[in-house]
Formats: C-alpha cells, structure tokens, sequence
C-alpha cells in the first residue's frame, strides 16, 4: 500500500513525540512493505513564526492531498495573551475544520502496568476500556455571534454554543457504529436540564439510538459524568458528547490513563472514494513548553495516534495491533519516561522510541 502523509510536528514536545512517532510508523512500513510519502508542514506558534498565521493555505493544500496527517501539538506561552485570532490554537480548530473531522475518538485505557501511575486506586481503574467520542467541528469553539466588544463597564464577552440537527446526527451515528463493535453501550453526556443546546442534543441522539436497537443508551449530565468517571470508570463504553464537554472529560480519562501522555487520538469524518476515512491524528496532550526540547516527553501517545491511522484511514488492523502490543511491551518493561513514574531511572523520549522499535522486531 502506498500511504501518503503529511506530518505537523507543530510547538513544543509536538516535534519530539512527533519525531519517534515517525520512526515507528517508518519501521512498520518497511517491515510490512508499505511504501511511505512524508511532508512536512507547518502549524501553530512555528507557522506564525515563519509565515504569520497559524495555518497557512499550503498546510490546508496539503493536508487535503494526503491520505492522513499526523500531528504532534500546538501552543506556546508567548502567544497566551494574544487574542484568539492570532493564537496557534486557532491554526488546530482550522484544520479539523477544513478537513471535516467531526468525530475525535479518544480511547481511554488502563494498561495493566501502569495502574500504580494513576492516583487513584488500582481495583477502581482496573478494566477501564472506554472511546470518548468528542463532536470536534462545531458547539461553542465555532459558533457565532462571538467575540469581545465596549469598554469599562459596558465590556463583555460572547461565545454561542451552535449544533445544527446533521451536525449532531452524525458523530452520533459514528458512537453507535463504534458501540456496535464493543460493549455495545452509549452514554450521551449534555447538560439538558440547562441549555437548549443539550435539549436538541438529547432528543436527536435518542432518535439515532432508534436505528440502533442492539446498542443500550443511557443520557447522564456532563456533571454527574465527571464525577461517575472517576468513582466508576468500568461502566463507560462509549461516551459521546459535544465538543467542549469532550474536551474537558477527556482530561478527566487521562488520569485513568496513568498520564495524558499515553492517550491518542483520532479525528475523522468524511469518507474517501476508497472506502478510507479521511483523519487527522493527534495526541491528546498539549505542546508542554516547561519540558520542550530536554527529549523527557512520552511519546506513547503520538505513537498509539500512528496505530489509529494505520486503522482508521488505511484499514491496516494487523500493523496497528502490532503498534499497540508494542507499546503494552514497553510498558511492562518499565523503560518509560518520567510521568510514568518508574520503578528505576526514567527513559527519555528517543529511548521510548528505541524500545517501542525494538519491540516490533
Ligand atoms: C485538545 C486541546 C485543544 C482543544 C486546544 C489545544 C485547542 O485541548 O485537543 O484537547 O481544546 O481542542
Ligand atoms: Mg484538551
């Protein structure tokens, strides 16, 4: 197979978890004989740097020529009080847009070697298999009228949280369609005892469900979610919701993780001619400037986002099953960075990737 990619390493830890995530992906193509096309392109603080906008024409060109884009993080402090316009935030929330990426799964998971990483206890994390299914390309980060306007007294602040009916009909097909392979559960989360927004939220989602008969539904305030993923984690399958609330739960799930540096994630949405989705695949965690450039990043989770490609938008289920037993080794090797907390010295970012490699030989 030929797999054309474009990889955005963007700022900070993006380029070193982006680097090894690579490697590994370069290393699977070889031993599977798939040929590899890398570009490389720019985006966030970096694209400002250089071009002057966080997401340059030829970066949208490019991403719509590929099959797939990788992408390591966004964000740098020197831009944390310029207005959202100019901020390398707003290079990702385009490129999710103009590639249509409307579904951001983010699987959850606790590997069974690093329960004692999570804080909380190990018989209450143990087993926690769930996707966060997250609407990425609409609510209140897109929705108009927004902005900051007058003065003094009289200053105030908008953002509208906007679904249309299609926008929320089809991440939800996507939950049920994901459900229909697993446990066979949906837990929609909204906050409809207060927004109308959660309302249509909840009445479209449960028209949805209808199609799906074979998959159990269950509605639970964004609140009350917060609160069950932590006192019972093991009851989630699929958790669907809108994008803020996906936003704010799926941190929430890397501390069931053990560090958000393991969590990966995939954004697709349209599907390709051939059958392939069209994605872009991301780790959850941030650009993490206090640790950028000393190679301590853990790259498992740009690692595991190039196991969801080779899934998702190339239908390569054997290479990414490799990738994540791979990464499982690794684990139960214990050479891992420091926000694992290992038992001995803690590996660096290139050893991680080194021993992911190694693994998969
Ligand atoms: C995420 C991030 C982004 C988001 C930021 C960097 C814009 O937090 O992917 O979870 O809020 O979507
Ligand atoms: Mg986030």
């Amino acid at each position: 197979m030929n797999l054309n990619i474009l990889v955005l390493p963007g700022d900070g830890i993006g380029e070193e978890v982006t680097r090894e995530a690579v490697r590994v992906l370069q290393h699977v193509a070889r031993k599977h004989r798939h040929t590899l096309q890398l570009t490389e392109g720019l985006l966030g603080g970096v694209a400002i740097h250089r071009t002057g906008t966080p997401l340059p024409d030829e970066t949208v060109r490019l991403a719509v020529d590929a099959d797939a884009t990788l992408l390591g993080a966004v964000g740098l402090p020197e831009f944390d009080t310029a207005p959202p316009e100019r901020r390398p935030e707003k290079g990702l929330l385009g490129i999710r847009k103009a590639l249509g990426v409307f579904a951001n799964l983010r699987p959850v998971r606790a590997y069974r070697a690093l329960l004692d990483s999570s804080p909380l206890k190990n018989a209450l994390v143990e087993g926690t298999d769930m996707i966060i299914v997250r609407e990425l390309t609409g609510g209140i980060y897109y929705g108009t009228p927004r902005g900051i306007s007058g003065a003094g007294a009289e200053e105030r602040a908008v953002n509208s949280m906007v679904y249309t009916r299609p926008e929320i009909e089809r991440v939800a097909r996507m939950a049920f369609t994901l459900a229909r392979g697993r446990r066979r559960k949906v837990a929609s989360v909204d906050k409809s005892n207060v927004l109308e927004n959660s309302q249509l939220w909840r009445r479209v989602v449960t028209e949805i469900a209808a199609e799906f008969p074979e998959v159990a539904l269950e509605h639970i305030l964004v609140d009350n979610c917060a609160m069950q993923l932590i006192l019972n984690p093991r009851r989630f399958d699929i958790v669907l919701t809108e994008n803020m609330f996906g936003d704010i739960l799926s941190d929430e799930g890397a501390v069931l993780a053990g560090s958000i540096g393991m969590l990966p994630s995939a954004s697709i949405g349209a599907r390709k001619p051939s059958g392939a989705w069209v994605g872009l695949y991301e780790p959850v965690h941030g650009s993490a400037p206090d640790i950028a450039g000393q190679n301590k990043a853990n790259p498992l989770g740009a690692i595991g986002s190039v196991a969801a490609m080779l899934e998702y938008s190339f239908g390569l289920k054997e290479e990414a099953a490799a990738i994540n037993a791979a990464v499982e080794a690794v684990l139960d090797s214990g050479r891992v960075t420091a926000d694992l907390k290992p038992a001995g010295a803690p590996a660096t970012t290139s050893q991680v990737g080194d021993a992911v490699i190694e693994a998969l030989s």
